[in-house]
């Protein structure tokens, strides 16, 4: 029913919309600021052996392991851990070199898919710790892990995954700063000026939000094209690849995630007048590159939609669309850069009036392998 979904059409709309609390929640009473630290109170290691850690392998499904690959870019830049990031239904069939001193980072919204848990279960077979980021208490992969962290996202009910999407990514920030403090690699002046743009995501989520009805008007734009591109680069890249995933999931329409600068190596091909490219170019070191990627599309007629920060007179020529976000650290922006690629899919998803939230031959928590 309406009252069910708090007034909103969709259960999927309404949880896009609960980002701004469920952000703040996930963030709450976590924060040491006397200290610059992160406080995580499940995580279930002890410094000591946090400082130990050699490697970790974030493994996870689906939108979660999207949220993983950004999680790599978290770790390896504050604490200088090598991380390797792994689908858990390949990770287990592979032989995974895993051991002492190792750490297991499993991410699961539901905390029972069962390809994460067996995965879980491989790596602590194996010798090495791991926890977990799970938004449902008590789940069976919160349960078996060493240690978990909570999203505090609340219950998600829309298959799609928006919510426990961007807390995923604050919850791997927070685990990343620890480690970078514990490590000794983040300073506790470093940590809190991260801890203060942490603290001002939630107004800058609600900010991105109310760029809906525009891009309700781009979805109108293009809501009859076959195949979608998505393109970013550095952590916009995992980004890209979810925002061609929501697509796919509620639109039925295809998308493909690339990296912006492989482009060149294949998709350059597909380009044409019918091929909607979303670009992710926020200002960062790369936005020049981004931008030429943009030029090349529209050079071969391709129509690009730009998601962008503070975009400048070459990014407006090169774009046919352009959703305008909040700025925030290079960091934190694919928290914000998440909001358009949901709803650019449910308003298209919404124009093609498929269910939304019970997208066809999908489940919300895949239980069998
Ligand atoms: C299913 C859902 C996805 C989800 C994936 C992993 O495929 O439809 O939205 O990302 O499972 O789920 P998990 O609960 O482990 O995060």
């Amino acid at each position: 029913t309406m009252a069910e979904k708090g007034g909103y059409r969709h259960f999927m709309l309404k949880e896009i919309y609960e980002q701004p609390r469920a952000v703040a929640d996930t963030i709450a009473g976590r924060l040491k600021d006397d200290e610059g630290d992160v406080y995580l109170e499940d995580l279930g290691l002890e410094a000591e052996e946090l400082g130990r850690i050699r490697r970790i392998f974030i493994i996870a499904c689906g939108t979660s392991w999207h949220a993983g690959l950004v999680g790599k870019f978290y770790i390896e830049k504050l604490a200088r851990v090598p991380v390797e990031v792994d689908i858990a239904s390949e990770f287990r069939y592979r032989d995974p070199i895993i051991g002492e001193g190792d750490l297991a980072v499993l991410i699961s919204q539901s905390g029972e898919t069962a390809d994460t848990l067996a995965a879980l279960r491989e790596a602590r077979a194996k010798g090495g710790k791991a926890v977990s980021i799970c938004n449902v208490v008590d789940s069976s992969i919160a349960r078996e892990s060493d240690g978990v962290i909570y999203t505090h996202a609340g219950p998600e009910i829309g298959v799609a995954s928006t919510k426990a999407f961007t807390t995923q990514l604050v919850a791997l920030y927070l685990l990343a700063l620890r480690l970078g403090r514990v490590r000794g690699t983040l300073s506790a002046e470093d940590c809190r000026r991260q801890v203060a743009e942490l603290l001002s995501l939630p107004r800058k989520i609600e900010t991105a939000l109310e760029l809906d009805s525009a891009i309700e008007e781009i979805a109108r734009t293009f809501v009859s094209a076959r195949d979608f591109l998505y393109l970013g680069r550095g952590n916009q890249y995992p980004i890209a690849l979810e925002g061609a995933l929501k697509l796919k999931e509620i639109s039925y329409i295809h998308a493909e995630g690339y990296p912006a600068g492989e482009m060149k190596h294949g998709p350059i091909a597909l380009i044409d007048e019918n091929l909607p490219v979303v670009v992710l170019a926020p200002r960062n070191e790369t936005y020049e590159k981004v931008v030429s990627n943009m030029e090349e599309v529209r050079a071969r007629g391709g129509r690009v939609i730009a998601v962008a920060t503070r975009a400048d007179e070459s990014l407006r020529r090169s774009c046919d669309a352009l959703v305008e976000l909040p700025e925030t650290t290079d960091d934190l922006m694919p928290v914000l850069t998440s909001i358009p690629m949901q709803l650019i899919a449910y308003h298209v998803a919404v124009l093609k009036g498929t269910d939304v939230d019970q997208p066809r031959n999908l489940a919300k928590s895949v239980t069998v392998e």
